[in-house]
C-alpha cells in the first residue's frame, strides 16, 4: 500500500500507542490523516463509524479500554470498547474495502505455556481484559474485512503513562524498590509497534495475526533494573515473586510472543527488548524527574 496516497484514519488517536503510530506515518510519507479519539469519532457509534470509513482507504484502531485490573468489575464497558468497538470497525471496513490495522495484546494468552505463543495458538484469555480483546480479535477475523491484527505487550513510549514512567519516579522517590521477577514477556517501544506496521503495510502483507514485540524476553524486574540504570538512579531494585503483590485482575507470568508469521514473509522483525530500550530511554524518560 502506498501510503503516501493513502487517506487514513485513525482512532483513540490520544492515546499513547497512536501518537508513535502517527509518527511513523508520517515519516513514511502519509500526509492524509485524520486522527480522532472518543470526542470526535467513538467508536460504540456505528453510524459515525460507517461514514467516517467511508472515506479511508486506511483505518488503524488504537482506541481500546486498557484499565486491566478496573476491566474485572466493569467487564462490560471494556467488551464494548475493546470488542463492539472493533466490530463496528471492521464491519465498515468490510463494506467499503478499507484495510484495518487493529491493536491487540498478549492478555489474549493466559500466560502458561513454556515456548513462544505462535500467531495461530489458540487464545486463552485468563482475566476479565484479555477476554474483550480476544472477543474484539475474534469479531475483526470473522468480519471478512482486510484486517492485519498486531498484537503487543509491555508496552512504552513517550505517549502516555507507562511501566518505565512509573519506574523512574518511584526509584527516584524512594531510593529502593522491589518489582516481580516472575512475569516474563518482552518490553516493547510504541516507536516499534509504528514502523512495524508501516513495514507489514508497505509490504501489503496478507490479512492475518502478527506479533508486533521486540526480541528476546525477560522479567519485570530485569526491565526495571534497566531503566533506573538509564535514570542514573544506581542499583536500587530487588526483586519479589508476584505472590507479594495484590492485583485484581490475574496477569500472564509467561507470555513470549513468536514472531513466526511476519519472518516468513521477510519483514524486518523489532529488534531485542534491551537494545530497543537504550534507544528510547532519552525520549521514553525526558522530563520525568524534573
Ligand atoms: N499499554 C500497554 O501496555 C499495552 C500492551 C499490549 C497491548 N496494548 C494495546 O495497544 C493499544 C493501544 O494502547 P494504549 O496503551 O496506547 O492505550 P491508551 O493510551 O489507553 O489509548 C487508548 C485511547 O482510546 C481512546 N478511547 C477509549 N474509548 C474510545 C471510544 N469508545 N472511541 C474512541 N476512542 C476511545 C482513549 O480515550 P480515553 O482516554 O478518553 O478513554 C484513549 O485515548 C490497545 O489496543 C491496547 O489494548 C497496550
Amino acid at each position: 500500500m502506498n501510503l503516501s496516497e493513502s487517506r487514513i484514519l485513525i482512532t483513540g488517536a490520544n492515546g499513547m500507542l497512536a501518537a508513535d503510530v502517527i509518527d511513523a506515518l508520517r515519516s513514511a510519507g502519509a500526509t492524509d490523516l485524520t486522527l480522532t479519539d472518543r470526542d470526535e469519532l467513538d467508536i460504540l457509534d456505528a453510524d459515525a463509524v460507517a461514514e467516517a470509513v467511508a472515506a479511508a482507504d486506511l483505518v488503524v484502531n488504537c482506541a481500546a479500554y486498557t484499565a486491566v485490573d478496573a476491566a474485572e468489575a466493569e467487564e462490560g464497558v471494556a467488551f464494548a470498547i475493546n470488542a463492539s468497538g472493533p466490530a463496528n470497525l471492521a464491519a465498515a471496513c468490510a463494506a467499503s474495502g478499507a484495510r484495518l490495522v487493529h491493536i491487540s495484546t498478549d492478555y489474549v494468552f493466559d500466560g502458561h505455556a513454556t515456548e513462544p505463543y505462535a500467531e495461530d495458538a489458540p487464545m486463552s484469555p485468563a482475566g476479565a481484559y484479555g477476554r474483550t480483546k480476544a472477543a474484539g480479535e475474534t469479531a475483526v477475523r470473522e468480519s471478512g474485512a482486510d484486517a492485519l491484527i498486531l498484537r503487543t505487550a509491555y508496552l512504552y513510549g513517550r505517549g502516555g503513562p507507562c511501566f518505565p514512567k512509573t519506574i523512574a519516579k518511584a526509584g527516584k522517590a524512594r531510593g529502593a524498590l522491589t518489582v516481580v521477577n516472575d512475569q516474563i514477556g518482552q518490553p516493547t517501544w510504541t516507536r516499534d509497534v509504528g514502523s512495524f506496521a508501516v513495514r507489514l503495510l508497505e509490504a501489503d502483507a496478507p490479512a492475518g495475526t502478527y506479533h508486533a514485540t521486540s526480541a528476546g524476553q525477560c522479567s519485570w524486574f530485569d526491565f526495571a533494573r534497566e531503566i533506573v540504570a538509564s535514570a542514573g538512579l544506581g542499583d536500587i531494585v530487588a526483586p519479589i515473586d508476584s505472590s507479594g503483590y495484590a492485583s485484581k485482575a490475574p496477569r500472564p507470568a509467561w507470555s513470549v510472543l513468536g514472531h513466526g508469521a511476519s519472518e516468513a514473509l521477510g519483514i524486518e522483525g523489532i529488534a531485542d527488548w534491551r537494545e530497543r530500550w537504550h534507544a528510547a530511554a532519552d525520549e521514553v524518560l525526558e522530563g520525568v524527574l524534573d
